[in-house]
């Protein structure tokens, strides 16, 4: 009731979900149980969440459209779409033989340092057509929201040249429904024409590639570790990237402890990502410095090497995202389900950590406030599981347990498929700079 007495007006929506066992809002941390409703219900307008509450009042608090969607969870967990902060979408070939090289006893340093590696994938995707480049992408995309993730970070980095950085990020900029943040990776490897000549290449990275490629994307990344680029060469490629524009991040402490988190505080990057390296000093740099750690368990489980010190950045209170590192060397896997479940086991995280760090963690690293959880004014991005409870999450692993995803209040997968042809999503655009929810935008 208004204070006049006269009963309120119900929310105008053209969305609503009904029918969730539990509504998993992520409106609260963990320890207060992540802001799940039990009954939970939602709708949206134009894309937009405008009202979270318990399904008991949705009937008096909204006004579906006559056309409008009314959708049912059927009595299953509804979770926001996964944010995943740190991908390497638009590639070619494959490197299985790299896997069972890596199995029979070679490390991943040892086989970048004989010219296999990133530089296997860089003369694939040299080869490949944008439209290729595209495709694959495309598909990449499509098993990413078949597993609940709505919001990826997608980086170039296997071109190496101008033409085909600028083509990569075309590429992964391809009509889809899933939102996409780019990043410019530029910096990833001195390719083998360069080989012994790292800082021309370096100075062809800041004085032609990322002019050329800032209009493409929103974030410049640099690999700054043993056998790619030292903190001096990176503290160049980020200071290049700051000075056209683009937010920063940085790949860093991923093979050996190699000053990368420190740069990334230094330079006030939004994350710093990888950092199984990292120590304490490294972790109270990053508080200080506001930088979100991005972990990839994905990446230890794959290298077979130790996992990244969550517990120690969280008791610390660095924000931590949990990402897939999505790649044909170190991790090929897009499925963030999998990466809740390893960081449980690996990490020692909570189920509820692990879930937080997957969604309101991936936004924090993108420094977006319009995805990664459910409330009034956020993106209606959601997933409904094949289980009642969130808990089933990392338990029952190794499968998929999405059934259907919403993005901006349409339905983009139905049991389990990618929907196609009269159902089939707007295409979205892609880069950041694009217009906030309110204008009705999508990014
Ligand atoms: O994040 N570490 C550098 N880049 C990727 C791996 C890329 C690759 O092996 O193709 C990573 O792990
Ligand atoms: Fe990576």
């Amino acid at each position: 009731m208004s204070p006049t007495g006269e009963s309120s007006a119900a929310v105008a929506a053209d969305f609503v979900l009904r029918g969730a066992s539990e509504l998993v809002t992520m409106n609260a941390p963990p320890a207060e149980g992540l802001g799940a409703i039990a009954g939970g219900a939602l709708a949206a307008r134009y894309g937009v969440i405008v009202w979270v509450g318990r399904e008991a009042d949705l009937a008096q608090a909204v006004d579906l459209a006559l056309d409008g969607i009314d959708a049912d969870a059927e009595g299953h967990c509804v979770l926001p779409g996964f944010v995943d902060a740190h991908t390497h979408v638009p590639f070619a070939g494959s490197r299985a033989a790299e896997y069972g090289e890596r199995l029979a006893g070679s490390s991943y340093g040892e086989i970048l340092a004989r010219s296999g590696g990133i530089n296997v994938t860089v003369a694939a995707t040299r080869r490949a057509s944008e439209e290729e480049l595209a495709r694959l992408s495309s598909a990449r995309y499509d098993s990413m929201l078949r597993h609940g993730t709505t919001t990826a970070e997608v980086k170039s980095g296997y071109g190496l040249t101008v033409a085909d950085e600028a083509k990569q990020l075309r590429a992964a900029a391809t009509p889809h429904a899933l939102r996409r943040e780019l990043t410019f990776l530029g910096a990833h490897l001195v390719p083998p024409e360069y080989a012994g000549h790292a800082d021309d290449y370096v100075r062809l990275v800041c004085d032609e590639m990322i002019p050329a490629c800032a209009p493409l994307a929103r974030w410049c990344d640099v690999f700054c570790d043993e056998g790619a680029f030292t903190v001096e060469q990176a503290r160049r490629v980020l200071s290049a990237g700051a000075a056209a524009a683009l937010g920063l991040r940085i790949h860093a402490d991923e093979l050996a402890r190699s000053g990368g988190s420190m740069l990334a505080a230094e330079l006030g990057c939004a994350s710093a990502d990888h950092l199984m390296h990292a120590t304490g000093e490294e972790i109270a740099a990053m508080k200080a410095a506001g930088v979100v750690a991005v972990l990839l368990p994905g990446t230890s489980y794959t290298l077979g090497v130790p996992f990244a010190p969550a517990r120690a950045f969280l008791e610390a209170g660095v924000t931590v995202a949990l990402a897939s590192d999505f790649n044909p060397g170190s991790c090929n896997c897009e499925n963030l389900q999998l990466m809740i479940s390893l960081a449980c086991q690996g990490m020692k995280l909570t189920p509820d950590e692990a879930l937080y760090a997957a969604t309101v963690g991936g936004a924090a690293a993108l420094r977006r406030d319009d995805v990664g959880n459910l409330a009034v004014g956020k993106r209606c991005d959601f997933s409904v599981l094949v289980a009642e409870s969130r808990t089933e999450l990392p338990y029952h692993f190794g499968v998929n347990l999405v059934s259907d995803v919403v993005v901006g209040g349409r339905v983009v997968v139905r049991a389990g498929s990618v929907c196609r042809g009269s159902s089939a999503p707007e295409p979205t655009a892609v880069c950041a700079r694009d217009a906030p929810p309110e204008a009705g935008g999508s990014r």
